[in-house]
């Protein structure tokens, strides 16, 4: 695929990207106002295929986008719940492990005719609540955590990110944190709030120890129960629940790939 077929035009202001956030469960895409960051068109879902392979996924986004009438312009942006080095899936911890090795713009891109720009799933979420949620106008290191199937984190200082900061699977206690205490423990263990809560004081804890944010802000699914748990975790930062809750990935996703064309414009 040549340059040109992968980057806008740098003669239009670009106002509305389009972003696609790859689950376990689901597909989704939308298109993003990147003034606001709300959907500039309601959002469509498509079951996860599976299993879950490169070629299996790219068909499925293809069909996403054929859903909408993207122009060729107009930026795409699409997560992935792994390190996404460079374009290149890198592990897979909740993942199909054909994916580790496998360069997922040129995947998507081929099967889409277009490029594409694949981000880490918590670095959008992240970045979308910096730009547009829970974070915004914060100064200083926000840590972002989203605690799903696995754990994702982000960590943002003064609005910039640093990719694939993996700590969902920091060594704590002799076990892999995410096993531990990812939401997806929580339900596998029937664990009562209180019970997760002492798993969650411990992983922030040692985040904090570590990191000292400014700010912490908690996204996934179970984000909206924040008053269950949120309340019984003792931090010196601010723990705050995310605002976009499961827009935060399409959002960013969005956000992120605009960023990346106006870089590549001005490169
Ligand atoms: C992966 C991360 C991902 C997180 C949330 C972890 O298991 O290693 O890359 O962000 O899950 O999906």
């Amino acid at each position: 695929m040549s340059p040109d077929t992968l980057t806008p035009s740098p003669l239009t202001a670009v106002t509305t990207a389009f972003g696609v956030d790859i689950g376990g469960s689901g597909i989704k895409g939308a298109p993003v106002d990147l003034a606001t960051g709300q959907f500039a068109a309601e959002r469509v879902r498509i079951p996860t295929p599976q299993p879950a392979t490169p070629a299996a996924v790219a068909q499925t986004v293809k069909e996403l986008l054929d859903t909408f009438e993207v122009p060729a312009t107009m930026p795409v942006g699409v997560t992935f719940p792994a390190v996404v080095h460079h374009g290149v899936a890198r592990s897979a911890a909740n993942v199909d492990d054909t994916w580790i090795g496998t360069n997922i713009e040129d995947v998507l891109g081929q099967a889409l005719g277009r490029g594409i720009h694949a981000v880490n799933d918590a670095d959008a979420a992240g970045y979308a609540e910096v730009r547009y949620g829970a974070a915004a106008g914060t100064r200083g290191v926000v840590l972002v955590v989203t605690l799903g199937t696995g754990i994702g984190t982000t960590l943002i200082a003064d609005g910039r990110l640093v990719p694939n900061f993996e700590l969902g699977h920091l060594e704590i206690d002799g076990v892999d944190a995410e096993s531990r205490a990812a939401e997806s423990a929580r339900e596998r263990e029937d664990l009562s709030w209180e019970d997760w809560a002492l798993r969650l004081q411990r992983y922030f804890g040692v985040l904090e120890d570590l990191l000292w944010p400014d700010l912490i802000v908690v996204g996934g699914g179970v984000s909206k129960h924040a008053e269950k748990f949120l309340p019984l975790l003792h931090l010196r930062a601010p723990i705050v629940p995310a605002r976009l809750l499961n827009a935060a990935g399409i959002v960013g996703a969005a956000a992120l790939a605009a960023r990346a064309a106006q870089k590549a414009w001005t490169a």
